[in-house]
């Protein structure tokens, strides 16, 4: 490792946002956050007042206070971790969920390295997860402030170690693996509801895409944990890529080197009683799409949003002995119903043209249950669709009306659905 970095060596450091995140790992401050009650919006005020009257120290007590409020907007994604962790606000949005950094991890030691280089590592949850599959860390932060709580995160793994340096600047060996998750927001700027502004631009990472593709030219294997967006074209002829996301939300893309061969696939994660199951999905040879004219079958499956953003509905259709109702449709029609855990079905009930006043007509010979309308691979406007179907008020029953705005075989339909 270059000069630059230094290791912690156990003195308070001089950064005041450093020493004020290692006063709250350990003594008072440790103390003062392990006895705070649940966080409460309306109370933290009045809280924060009683504790400095009580006389802790008022850089504290914000400090302590501030934590709280962060363990209780991260729990509903990060779990009960939260409350052995230090967090920021930037770190706690871009922080990796515990189940995608475990599987990323298990997959990682199964490639056969033992010492992972975490380029970027934030407040360390992947690190976390590469040291419980077993793994040696060295994690690498540009921030003093977040490594300093990523070390105390990191402080019950004896074989992982934080270092303050810049990822450009860092070896990584031969036989190691290296991981990298770049900044994807820009810090400081917060919009309305507190959240940093996202970056969509590749050449607006932090470390820049092009120290990715360096370092997957050194390192025996790397993932790099890109936007859900990330653009399949940019997609590098040598690496694998994978969507990954978990109950329909669509979480990142993961670009794979030097384990198993180039190529997309989704990695569909369900959770039941808490636990995550994935699935994943490869391209492949699929059955290709519905002939013009032809009937698109008593059932449609609606691919998992991951598959849809790593375009592989193909795939799904070879699955499920369907065929894609269209090229850029994103459904897939069949005759029978094959349960898989990446597709939802719907009955057909009716296919109609594309055209407001046809559905009009068949919508009013019913009772005027909700009308629910789905759009993909047309340019039509749902929601001036719907105003033009003139649709009462108030809904009379529990009959929904699933219309489903797309094209069979290229033509533009309304397909009527109901789920199944
Ligand atoms: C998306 S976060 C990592 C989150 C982490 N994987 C987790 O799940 O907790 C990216 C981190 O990279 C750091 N970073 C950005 N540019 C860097 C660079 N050139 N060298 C080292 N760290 C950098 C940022 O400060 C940020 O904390």
């Amino acid at each position: 490792m270059p000069p630059i970095y230094w290791e912690h060596n156990g003195a308070m450091s001089a950064d005041p946002a450093v020493a004020l995140v290692e006063r709250l790992q350990h003594g008072a401050g440790a103390e003062l956050l392990a006895g705070l009650p649940p966080y409460d919006e309306g109370t933290s005020l009045s809280l924060m007042t009683r504790l400095r009257d009580a006389g802790h120290d008022p850089d504290l007590v914000s400090a302590a206070l501030t934590q709280a409020r962060l363990r209780s907007r991260a729990r509903p994604r990060l779990g009960d971790l939260v409350d052995r962790l230090l967090l920021t606000q930037d770190g706690v949005e871009q922080a990796t969920r515990p189940p995608v950094a475990a599987r990323r991890a298990t997959l990682l030691a199964s490639s056969g390295v033992e010492h992972v280089v975490d380029l970027g590592c934030g407040l360390g949850l992947d690190s976390m997860a590469f040291a419980q599959a077993g793994l040696a860390v060295t994690a690498v932060e540009a921030d003093p402030a977040v490594a300093a709580a990523a070390r105390a995160n990191l402080a019950p793994f004896d074989r992982v170690r934080v270092l303050v340096g810049d990822a450009h600047d860092t070896d990584v060996g031969a036989a190691d693996a290296a991981f990298l998750d770049p900044a994807r927001r820009v810090p400081g700027h917060a919009d309305t509801r507190g959240r940093t502004r996202r970056l969509t631009r590749l050449e607006d990472l932090s470390p820049p895409f092009e120290t990715v593709l360096a370092v997957a030219q050194q390192a025996r294997v790397t993932a790099a944990k890109l936007s859900p967006a990330f653009p399949r074209a940019a997609v590098p002829h040598d690496a694998a890529a994978e969507w990954v996301g978990i109950d329909g939300d669509v979480l990142e893309c993961t670009l794979w080197w030097g384990l198993g061969p180039p190529g997309r696939r989704a990695v569909v994660g369900t959770t039941t009683d808490g636990e995550v199951s994935w699935h994943e999905v490869r391209s492949g040879p699929h059955p290709g799409v519905l002939a013009p004219g032809a009937d698109p079958g008593p059932w449609l499956a609606e691919p998992d949003r991951t598959v849809l953003a790593a375009d592989l509905t193909g795939a799904v259709a070879a699955l499920v002995q369907g065929q894609e109702l269209s090229d850029d449709a994103g459904y897939v029609s069949a005759e029978h119903r094959v349960e898989n855990p990446v597709v939802r079905w719907y009955a057909v009930r009716e296919v109609l043209p594309l055209r407001a006043r046809t559905v009009r007509a068949w919508l009013r010979g019913r009772a005027g249950g909700p009308v629910t309308i789905k759009k993909r691979g047309v340019r039509t406007d749902p929601d001036a669709f719907r105003s033009e179907l003139r649709l009462p008020r108030r809904t009379v029953g529990d009959d929904e009306v699933i219309l489903v705005l797309t094209t069979v075989a290229g033509t533009p339909a309304v397909l009527v659905v109901d789920r199944a």
